[in-house]
């Protein structure tokens, strides 16, 4: 029997790249994101059907979710659409922070809240979220971009307990750095002169060869949806493994001491 998986933003990144990996294994994917119009290659593929989401428009939201469960049962969603925020707390405008809650934190809640009913009634589904390493660690800078996906891990594993008696399972992905457009397009700044010279000292800390392809990261979703195990967290590439290992080995507050030293240490 065919499976099908429900994915947010997958314009580019790591959402093409999973809609991409669970289509060439057999699953019937329906692939959303803001202008699906714009799609030429997984408009060409057998299988994926494209429908139109900005998970920042709640009557989008209804209306999307409403017409997928219309193609067929649904077993997976995964929510993936997000972007970074980087730059000093006192630069950021209330429209930026704003913006950034409402995409990455409401826009999952709300997207979880339409298929939880369907999912209950059913008596099986599975809610996978891409957080990001930056949600069980903090980076210097990334104040309300942390803030979002803390709060998703936070989220997801608290609803996992009022969820898992009706035969719902709730996981996060999260990653470290991935090759997508999250630097080059997707990320939103501020900067301030009383900071110029340690955000300098942040950038500058940042190797975007180590970070991991995107297909790669889509092999962890696909564990995540595929392995039938009771797992809250998976934490995908090497970068965030070796990060989230060395915070759980040296305890919060030495971790906490080391990125600070490691990122700003000499400004
Ligand atoms: N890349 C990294 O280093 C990294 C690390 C950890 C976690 N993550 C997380 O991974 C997820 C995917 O990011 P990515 O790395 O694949 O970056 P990406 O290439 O920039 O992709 C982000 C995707 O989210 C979509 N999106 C943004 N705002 C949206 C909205 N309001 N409604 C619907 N879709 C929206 C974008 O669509 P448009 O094309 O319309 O902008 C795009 O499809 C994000 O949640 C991100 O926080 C990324």
């Amino acid at each position: 029997m065919q499976k099908t998986i429900f994915i947010t933003g997958t314009s580019t990144g790591l959402g093409k790249a999973t809609a991409k990996l669970f289509q060439s294994n057999g699953w019937k994917v329906i692939a959303t994101m803001r202008n699906p119009e714009k799609e030429t290659e997984l408009s060409q593929l057998k299988s994926v059907i494209l429908l139109p989401l900005d998970v920042t428009n709640v009557e989008q939201i209804d209306s999307t979710v409403k017409q997928a469960l219309a193609t067929g049962d649904i077993d997976v969603v995964f929510n993936n659409a997000g972007y970074g925020l980087i730059g000093p707390m006192e630069a950021l405008t209330d429209q930026q922070i704003v913006r950034q809650f409402e995409t990455n934190v409401f826009g999952t809640l709300r997207v979880t809240q339409a298929f939880i009913p369907y999912f209950r009634e059913r008596g099986k589904g599975l809610f996978i979220t891409t957080t990001s390493i930056g949600g069980l660690i903090a980076f210097p800078f990334g104040s309300i971009y942390h803030a979002t996906k803390w709060a998703l891990e936070g989220w997801s594993e608290s609803v996992a307990f009022e969820l898992n008696q009706f035969g719902i399972l709730v996981k996060t992905v999260s990653p470290g750095g991935i090759k997508t457009d999250f630097i080059s397009r997707s990320l939103d700044t501020s900067s301030h002169d009383a900071y110029a010279a340690s955000l300098q000292k942040l950038y500058a800390g940042f190797n975007e060869d180590y970070f991991t392809p995107a297909d790669q990261i889509a092999q962890v979703v696909y564990e995540a949806a595929t392995d039938g195990k009771d797992k809250l967290r998976y934490v995908a590439g090497a970068d965030a493994v070796a990060l989230y290992e060395q915070r759980l080995k040296i305890g919060d507050e030495a971790f906490r001491r080391q990125m600070g030293q490691t990122f700003l240490g000499n400004v």
